[in-house]
């Protein structure tokens, strides 16, 4: 692994100080919740990688089309030295960019961003042998707080892809797009992935799959918070729930205590109470509609250049140029 770095902009201490604090708040509030981001412990990588597999999950193949289907129009319009990608898990999706932006000549640095450096780290290792010209740059942060101190040194477009913006409430939405617009310069690009509003009955089951594997992913946040934080949760005690909020247009996952009981958090001396039937929410997945994540991305400074769909309307390939 020549020519590669892994930054880490966010230190195991930090880390942990994070999820201290917003277990404290989320499970101590009424309704109870967790940020999904505690989800990504190396088995919770895993785990997802295992959902982007199921029948039900249509979100990763779908967009993967796209990618294949657009990759090099998107590096011949880009014209990319560098590309940043936020939240880039295992970087699956991505070869196909880098595949294109090398073969279009201009990209020569790859810079991943994830929460699980175990992610990382193998998503880097096959990089690097798979393109061994490009230049690799690791940075282990949140996503929300990786945009100062971008590379600089020639053009950039930043991907965010899988729907991943859906995990964030509408105003942290706003304010994470205007920081991505204000991260960039003129005629640099965003190229964003998001899932359209679909019918519930496909929805739905993407999250809630037959063989469990969505389940799973689910209640290993519980196991994250036995590991890390000394809490005796029984992951049997609770259910998976996924659910369609109309209102808000997003998915929920939630999980629901199947009876009453309560929950030592030791690291944080916490004692937290479940009521039977009390459900804990752990994840939003917002669906979008064209017109409002365009007007989201023009408040943000962003001109729309193109809007990629699959045929059957699932998905939306966004490329946003920095106004
Ligand atoms: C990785 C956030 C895009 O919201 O679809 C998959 C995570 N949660 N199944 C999504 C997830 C349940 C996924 N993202």
């Amino acid at each position: 692994m020549s020519d590669t770095v892994l930054d880490v902009h966010i230190s195991p201490e930090r880390l942990l100080e994070d999820l201290r604090a917003d277990v404290r708040q989320g499970l101590t509030a009424s309704p109870k919740w967790l940020s999904p981001k505690w989800f990504y412990d190396a088995a919770g990588s895993e785990l997802f990688e295992k959902i982007t597999e199921l029948p039900e999950y249509y979100p990763t193949r779908t967009e993967r089309a796209l990618i294949e289907a657009h990759a090099y129009d998107i590096a011949e319009r880009t014209d990319a030295a560098i590309l940043v990608e936020l939240g880039s898990g295992s970087s699956e999706k991505t070869r196909l960019l880098l595949a294109a932006g090398v073969k279009h000549g201009s990209l020569h640095k790859y810079v991943p961003q994830d929460v699980s450096p175990s992610a990382l780290t193998g998503a880097i290792e096959q990089i690097s042998q798979e393109f061994p010209a490009l230049q690799l740059q690791g940075i282990v942060s949140d996503f929300t707080d990786t945009l100062q101190n971008l590379p600089a040194d020639g053009r950039r477009t930043i991907a965010f892809l899988g729907g991943t913006l859906g995990n964030l409430i509408p105003e942290e939405r706003a304010e994470f797009l205007s920081d991505i617009g204000g991260a960039l310069v003129s005629d640099e690009f965003l190229l964003l992935g998001v899932g359209l509003v679909i019918d519930p009955d496909v929805l739905v089951p993407a999250y809630d799959d037959a063989a469990g594997v969505t389940a799973s992913f689910n209640a290993n946040v519980l196991s994250v918070l036995n590991t890390r934080l000394g809490a005796d949760f029984d992951p049997a005690k609770f259910a998976h729930v996924a659910l369609w909020n109309s209102e808000d247009e997003w998915i929920e996952m939630r999980l629901r205590a199947t009876e009453a009981h309560h929950v030592s958090i030791a690291d944080l001396g916490l004692d937290i109470d479940f009521e039977a039937g009390e459900e804990l929410r752990t994840e939003i997945s917002a669906k979008f509609r064209r017109e409002g994540i365009e007007r989201e991305l023009v408040d943000a400074g962003f001109g729309i250049d193109e809007f990629w769909t699959d045929p059957q309307d699932r998905f939306a390939l966004i490329l946003a140029r920095r106004s």
